[in-house]
């Protein structure tokens, strides 16, 4: 099994425990959209695709788990790290990465590291594409405008 596929069995399994529905519905079409829009961004960028997947796979659980947003991406990061630990799919400096990416994933009106910056993109991707008849909240705006730039659309 790939490590992504091993990944994505661990959080579904954590995603399957969530007891609303349509929340548990909404949360995999996020991650997984999320997932999607990392790994062709990174693979534009010239960056690790599996990495900026596997990032995305977590990026919100903290929140989906406690129900709760009140910092989810720093206590993201932690409980990040505590599944990698467990699930011994990485190296240190992937990790590191990963832990970084989600760390940072909420801070979209400042810079980070590349592939802090893949997360933060591929996350307004999906909260501006999920659905094209939504307004685009205004602090994801500028991304969205660089990001479609990019990408020539
Ligand atoms: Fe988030
Ligand atoms: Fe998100």
């Amino acid at each position: 099994m790939s490590r992504l596929k091993e990944l994505r069995k661990y959080v579904n399994e954590e995603i399957n425990k969530m007891e609303d529905k349509d929340k548990r519905t909404s949360a995999i079409a996020h991650l997984y959209g999320v997932s999607l829009a990392a790994t062709m961004i990174a693979k534009k960028r010239g960056l690790d695709p599996e990495i900026a997947s596997m990032a995305a796979m977590m990026h919100d659980l903290h929140a989906y788990k406690t129900g709760s947003y009140d910092d989810h991406a720093h206590k993201g990061a932690e409980l990040a790290g505590q599944i990698l630990d467990r699930l011994q799919l990485t190296d240190d400096s992937e990790t590191e990465m990963i832990c970084s990416a989600i760390y940072h994933h909420d801070d979209k009106l400042v810079t980070d590291s590349p592939m802090d910056e893949v997360l933060k993109d591929a996350d307004v991707i999906h909260h501006c594409m999920n659905d094209l008849s939504k307004a685009i909240k205004e602090k994801e705006q500028a991304r969205y405008d660089k990001l479609c730039e990019e990408f020539g659309m």
